[in-house]
């Protein structure tokens, strides 16, 4: 197969594109009123609305036309079949395996089995710590949840209950992911570790941060209650049992997941466990079902409305033919406020690539730079560069249709902004000079969920897993490996030695940053 930069479809679309100039979104709203009702597509429930993208009919055709040429089906086919999808690391990819109920073999087992097995020792744990069935060494039921871990295993669980605030009816959660000793303690502040429940999340529990995190917590646990009340108090989310009994819990305390589960794709494996604690099983399975219902869209629908196939081709259109080198997610709900940061890992993390799955350089730029927040606060810091920056940019608006809190009247004027942003963002003002001409033509999408419920809110994650794999399937790059993580690993590990006064060489341009960081600390 040809490189993307090289396959005929793609360059029908750059000589489309070259055709288009000059025609801007909102003249494709003049030529085309119709065109709101045909661009949005609706997805497990959510409605997402393209219209405001710079695209055409003849545009969508071109790009399901490269999608076809690319073989995403039978891509899609070979994840979910449990192929190994993931070249570099040489496994399958199956998290779709962990929200349905299909047979999947991976080197002749089922895991099926496997999969019932463990969401129903999650079922039955997380129930016995809401009901106080479970109780710490001193017979006290867990008020509190300390989420220790990091990238994949804490950004999923901490979006879903944020999300779900208003369901929390558990333990109350706190996540602790950095090294940073301020934010475990800021997070222990208050704790009773009596009534305190540790989750340690992490795949292959080696991470630094997580087990750093972990010791200090076991540390605290043991000064507060003796060393016996660690088999009470902790528990694991991790593909590494027998390191996690390595560190001292019992074999029962272990959730496990299959290597197969990517880090960033895990919040539908054990490491949800803290959200089936704080929303319940129920409510986590309204997740897991939110997502099946994208897969089997993902899976069954034609290329011509299935959005996930959608958001990758036309976020493909505005990075590789308009330019767009930044994306910005703009989700209207202060319980979304990490969404973006959810997002950027699953996107920068997948996508970040520069060679092809043949270690071959690519000669087309891949992921563009994630980023954005929440709205409205956002118009208020980052949207003035959205509207009059100098750099071409794309945009996700997230918003829900019924209110978020108690006060619908605050609700509508949150959904007037987000309307009015997207306007905006598209429209621009030309009819002003100079400081007050706005360029618009700034292409977006909207997310519109009936709800921020368990089953919406899955259902978008999995829209996004989706797009970042149909992303990778057209540029021909691995989505589920990360090797640019590895070298500032390697590095820290031998400046550590050094900050302790190990004689150790030592880059001279780090040795000069520690000399600099030790001369100001003694000042
Ligand atoms: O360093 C990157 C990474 O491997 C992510 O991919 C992952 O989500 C995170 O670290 C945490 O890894 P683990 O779950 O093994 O602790």
């Amino acid at each position: 197969m040809p490189s993307f930069s090289s396959s005929p479809a793609w360059q029908a679309l750059l000589a489309h594109r070259d055709a288009l100039a000059g025609k801007r979104i909102p003249d494709l709203w003049e030529e085309d009123p119709q065109r709101g009702a045909r661009l949005t597509f609706g997805c497990a429930g959510l409605q997402v609305d393209f219209s405001k993208q710079r695209v055409t009919d003849a545009t969508l055709e071109g790009l399901v036309a490269l999608a076809r040429e690319r073989d995403l089906a039978g891509a899609v086919e070979r994840l979910f079949g449990g192929e190994r999808v993931n070249a570099t690391e040489n496994r399958p990819a199956l998290h779709t395996a962990l929200r349905g109920e299909e047979h999947v073999l991976v080197e002749g087992v089922d895991i099926l089995e496997d999969i019932e097995r463990g969401r129903e020792r999650m079922r039955v744990f997380s129930n016995a710590v809401r009901d106080g069935q479970w109780k710490g060494a001193t017979g006290a039921k867990f008020t509190h949840v300390l989420a220790l871990g990091i990238g994949g295993s804490a950004l999923g669980p901490r979006v879903v209950i944020e999300a779900l605030a208003d369901a929390a009816d558990g333990p109350q959660v706190r996540f602790v992911s950095n090294i940073d000793p301020a934010e475990l303690d800021d997070a222990l502040r208050g704790l009773d570790p009596a009534a305190t429940l540790v989750v340690i999340a992490s795949k292959t529990f080696t991470t630094q941060e997580t087990m750093g995190n972990a010791a200090a917590a076991r540390a605290w646990i043991a000064r507060g209650l003796g060393n016996d009340a660690v088999a009470k108090h902790f528990v694991a989310a991790t593909a590494n049992t027998a390191a996690a009994v390595a560190w001292g819990l019992p074999e029962c305390n272990v959730f496990p997941f299959g290597e197969w589960v990517g880090g960033r794709y895990s919040v539908w494996s054990s490491v949800g466990l803290p959200v089936a604690m704080a929303v319940g099983m129920a409510r986590f399975e309204q997740l897991l079902a939110g997502a099946h219902a994208v897969d089997l869209e993902f899976r069954s629908n034609p290329l011509e409305r299935n959005v996930p196939a959608l958001m990758a081709l036309i976020g493909i259109w505005n990075r590789n033919a308009l330019g767009a080198g930044t994306h910005a997610v703009l989700a209207y709900g202060s319980r979304l406020e990490h969404l973006t940061t959810y997002l950027q890992q699953l996107e920068m993390e997948s996508l970040g690539k520069r060679v092809d799955e043949q270690g071959e350089p690519l000669d087309f730029p891949t992921c563009p730079v994630i980023w954005g927040g929440v709205g409205t606060p956002g118009q208020h810091a980052y949207h003035q560069w959205l509207h009059q920056g100098t750099d071409a940019v794309s945009c996700d608006f997230v918003v829900s249709a019924r209110p978020m809190g108690s006060n619908p009247a605050h609700h509508e004027i949150l959904l007037s902004h987000a309307c009015a942003q997207s306007e905006a963002l598209m429209r621009g003002n030309r009819a002003e000079q100079g400081h007050r001409y706005y360029p618009g033509d700034r292409p977006s999408t909207t997310f519109v969920l009936p709800e921020l419920d368990a089953h919406h809110l899955g259902a978008l994650v999995a829209m996004y897993e989706h797009k970042v794999f149909a992303e990778a399937t057209l540029w021909g790059i691995d989505a589920f490996d990360q090797w640019g993580v590895e070298l500032g690993k390697a590095i820290a590990g031998e400046v550590l030695p050094a900050l302790r006064g190990a004689e150790q060489s030592l880059h001279p341009a780090t040795r000069h940053l520690l000399d600099v960081i030790q001369r100001v600390g003694t000042q």
